[in-house]
């Protein structure tokens, strides 16, 4: 069985979120002996692609939008990532030194069509297509309705949603964009009157997966005007848990941690990366450490987080640390916090890989109050690493922290977004830092559970086995 992961983003090489991490590690765990998993992603313009090196697999050009593009398929060389790592490479289009853009509809149209005009010269078709959010959503459509692609029509395409929030709209006046097809299909691109892939993938892939089952319920309830079509579509719809790479999210073997650690030295190690941190960040290191990584969006709850902080650090119990990017008005009020609550706050406004590791090692809990949250990986890194998760009970976070009120309960759980459960939440946290005792005894419990691919990337085959393979 050859599978092909199709993404616009892809660990190592180009990550904005929890999407690269998931496309970086399900192949890996898929690869077996017998069944090749490779990635076709856009070859952008950053440090991975400098410093590595590519061998040309196929040269072409196509008409665009009234214009002539050549392109390239590029491989990886000297790859050591685990799984057969391709690039399309349209210099004009895709060669930026950013991921997503202002005009993200012409640039994955582009790099969709290419990755499909490549496909219908392999030899060795791949007897499935895997894709990945909205970027790649028209590829099913495009497989399974264009004239140019109908050589393709009988490989089964899986097409898996990490986040329904965003969907890729674009106009109807763009329609000639897409290769042609029976026009009396149009209504497969449509939704609520605009050209929408993700809508479009929902109804042309033969298995729709998302990343958690309790998301795949909630989006029948709430999908950003999806639900409908969701429940409609529910037949071929399942959830499947993502999981993490064992590899890489490993605190005995993490380069990037000051102290590397286990279950049996897990307090000692840990210590070491959060006086680092508090070192680093001017923070009290005889305090617990609350924690937030990531995108600093609605989503999330980010935009709670200056109220919430602010009443949080008026008892002076507990230290606060931050690292994200997003809503310019709310970097603007966590930068300015700072000013206020030297000692116990500070925050690092941008992106940083190393330092997320470092706060996975070191910080004592990990807040997670999201509005949405498909499945979430912070926490499932925060488990591996011992660090607590105090969590919105929503999405993937629902399925994978149970609060410590209940039967082997190892995390913080609250139901709503508001900054009064909130701080209630880290009020908990505080109260039970200081039972040390139940506080070590938890860590030990969450690095105890396997959140590993294994078990996911084999309900991922098990369905693909279903597509009559
Ligand atoms: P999402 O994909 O919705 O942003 P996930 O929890 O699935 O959320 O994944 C987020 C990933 O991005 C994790 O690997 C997290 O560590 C990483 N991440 C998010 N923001 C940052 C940041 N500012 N610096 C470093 N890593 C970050
Ligand atoms: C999305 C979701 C996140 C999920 C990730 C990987 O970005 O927001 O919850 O973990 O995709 O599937």
């Amino acid at each position: 069985m050859k599978i092909l992961h199709i993404s616009a983003e892809c660990y190592p090489v180009a990550k904005v979120g929890g999407l690269a991490d998931v496309v970086g590690a399900l192949p890996k765990y898929q690869n077996s002996s017998k069944i090749v998993a490779q990635v076709v992603m856009p070859f952008y313009n950053n440090n991975f692609t400098k410093n590595n090196e590519f061998s040309s697999v196929f040269d072409a050009e196509m008409l665009f939008d009234d214009v002539i593009y050549t392109y390239k398929i590029l491989k990886l060389k000297n790859n050591k990532l685990g799984f057969e790592l391709f690039f399309v490479d349209i210099p004009k289009l895709l060669f930026t030194d950013y991921v997503y853009s202002n005009d993200d509809t012409n640039r994955f149209l582009a790099f969709q069509i290419a990755t499909l005009n490549w496909v219908l010269t392999l030899k060795q078709k791949p007897t499935i297509v895997h894709c990945h959010d909205h970027h790649t959503g028209l590829v099913p459509f495009m497989m399974s309705q264009s004239y140019v692609y109908h050589k393709l029509s009988m490989i089964p395409t899986v097409f898996t949603i990490h986040n329904a929030q965003y969907q890729g709209w674009f106009s109807h006046d763009k329609v000639g964009l897409v290769p042609a097809f029976n026009f009396n299909n149009v209504g497969l691109l449509d939704w609520g009157g605009s050209i929408n892939p993700l809508a479009a993938a929902i109804k042309c892939a033969w298995r729709v997966t998302t990343v958690s089952p309790s998301y795949m319920e909630e989006l029948k309830i709430s999908a950003n005007g999806l639900e409908s079509l969701l429940s409609h579509e529910s037949a071929k719809c399942i959830g499947i848990l993502n999981g993490i790479d064992w590899e890489v999210w490993n605190p005995e073997t993490d380069a990037y941690l000051i102290k590397n650690y286990k279950k049996t030295t897990v307090q000692s190690g840990r210590k070491e990366n959060k006086k680092w941190l508090c070192n680093q960040f001017n923070l009290d290191i005889e305090k617990p450490l609350f924690a937030f990584i990531g995108r600093l969006v609605g989503e999330k709850g980010a935009d709670l987080f200056p109220d919430v902080f602010k009443k949080s650090l008026q008892k002076t119990t507990k230290t606060i640390l931050l690292l994200g990017s997003g809503m310019q008005s709310v970097e603007y009020q966590l930068n300015e916090l700072k000013k206020d609550y030297i000692g116990s706050y500070n925050a690092f406004i941008g992106y940083d890989e190393k330092l997320s590791h470092i706060i996975y090692a070191g910080a004592d809990f990990l807040l997670m109050p999201s509005r949405v949250e498909p499945c979430g990986l912070n926490q499932l890194y925060a488990l591996r690493y011992g660090t607590i998760p105090i969590v919105r009970s929503i999405g993937g976070l629902k399925d994978t922290v149970i609060d410590i009120s209940k039967e082997n309960g190892f995390g913080i759980c609250h139901n709503e977004v508001t900054v009064e459960e909130i701080t209630n939440a880290v009020d908990r946290g505080v109260e039970l830092y200081k039972d040390q005792t139940k506080f070590k005894q938890l860590r030990k419990q969450m690095m105890e559970i396997d959140h590993s691919w294994n078990a996911s990337a084999t309900s991922y085959i098990k369905l693909y086995r279903t597509l009559n393979l």
